[in-house]
């Protein structure tokens, strides 16, 4: 088999792990906390802990094809003070950083998202920034830098960043500076022509109270009926803000066992997984199968609740 990624040791299962993480834990001690946002394929990520043996760095990306690069980087480079985490960095960030927890944030050349229907797409709105602010330590004297910066190809992102910046937690200051990362990105626009870049330093302001989690993690509730036809079970996705969307439907008769796959989004978080119908003693059960990693949200209820309904439609003659 090929060696894509050489070790999984570097990856943190995010959804399995506790929440907050306790980051001195995974790094086997404690040390100053340096968080990229959007890391790639890991260049950077792993040229930094290579170079800075004292600091722990913990890179985020969304992308399973660069993760598995920066793994093997990581690996590679024998290195144990980086780690990696595979999702979306808004999701993450609330979830698995405590408060000032974080001793500096960097980001290089985030998607810049041009098109003006897009816009909606940028990460570094004044929400995500103020989540930034409220996992930064109020004082970290460790680092020269300053606690955050990101660094952008994109004249009119870096506008519409220092836009977003007035209330979030921050001041911000840019500079436009020369090709000094060698990522691929970097290389990317280079290779356009490319020489100068705009790199923008944040500053925390006032300390500001955690924004409110936009899926908050609730107890759900599952379902045990006592009739249902598996035969006649039609489940009914709905759109809008928090869309749940059924997609395909197994029933095994042999096991008395049915499972259904539904998709859900609410607040730019995106859930993929199967809830199953079990035929028990006491009736049947349905819910979210082990091993889907679901974060438990008011989404999540909800397609439970819809896959009761179903259940109870298909019992009725
Ligand atoms: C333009 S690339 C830059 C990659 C790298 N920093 C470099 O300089 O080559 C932006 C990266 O951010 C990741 N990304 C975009 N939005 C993200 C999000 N919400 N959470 C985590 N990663 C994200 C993308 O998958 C992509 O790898």
């Amino acid at each position: 088999m090929k060696a894509y990624y050489r070790s999984l040791t570097p990856l943190i299962l995010w959804k399995h792990a506790e929440r907050p993480i306790n980051w001195a834990a995974r790094f086997w001690r404690s040390a100053p906390l340096v968080v990229e946002i959007g890391t790639g394929a890991g260049e950077y990520l792993v040229r930094q802990a290579a170079r800075h043996p004292e600091l722990n760095f913990v890179g985020i990306e969304r992308e399973w094809q660069s993760v598995k690069r920066a793994l093997r980087r990581i690996a590679d480079a024998q290195l144990t003070n980086a780690r990696v985490l595979l999702g979306d960095a808004t999701t993450i960030l609330e979830r698995s950083f405590a408060p000032h927890s974080v001793d500096r944030f960097y980001s290089l050349f985030p998607c810049p998202w041009p098109k003006e229907s897009h816009e909606k797409h940028r990460l570094f709105n004044q929400r995500f920034l103020a989540i930034l602010r409220s996992k930064l330590k109020p004082t970290s004297q460790e680092l020269q830098e300053p606690p955050f910066q990101i660094v952008t190809d994109h004249a009119s992102y870096r506008d519409w960043i220092a836009a977003q910046t007035p209330g979030s937690g921050f001041t911000m200051d840019w500079q436009a500076i020369a090709p000094q990362f060698d990522t691929k990105y970097e290389r990317k626009w280079r290779e356009t022509g490319q020489t100068e870049f705009y790199q923008l330093s944040f500053y925390p302001t006032e300390l500001s109270q955690p924004p409110h989690l936009s899926q908050e993690e609730i107890a759900l509730e599952t379902y045990c009926l006592p009739h249902f036809n598996p035969e006649r079970f039609e489940p009914r996705s709905e759109g809008g803000a928090l869309t749940v969307d059924f997609r395909d439907y197994l029933y095994d008769p042999s096991r008395n066992r049915a499972i259904c796959r539904v998709a859900v989004i609410e607040d730019g978080l995106f859930q993929d997984f199967w809830i199953e119908i079990n035929h028990k003693p006491e009736g049947w059960r349905a819910v979210p199968s082990d091993g889907c990693l679901i974060v438990p949200t008011v989404g999540v209820q909800r397609a439970l609740d819809l896959v009761k309904e179903a259940m109870i439609r298909s019992a009725e003659s």
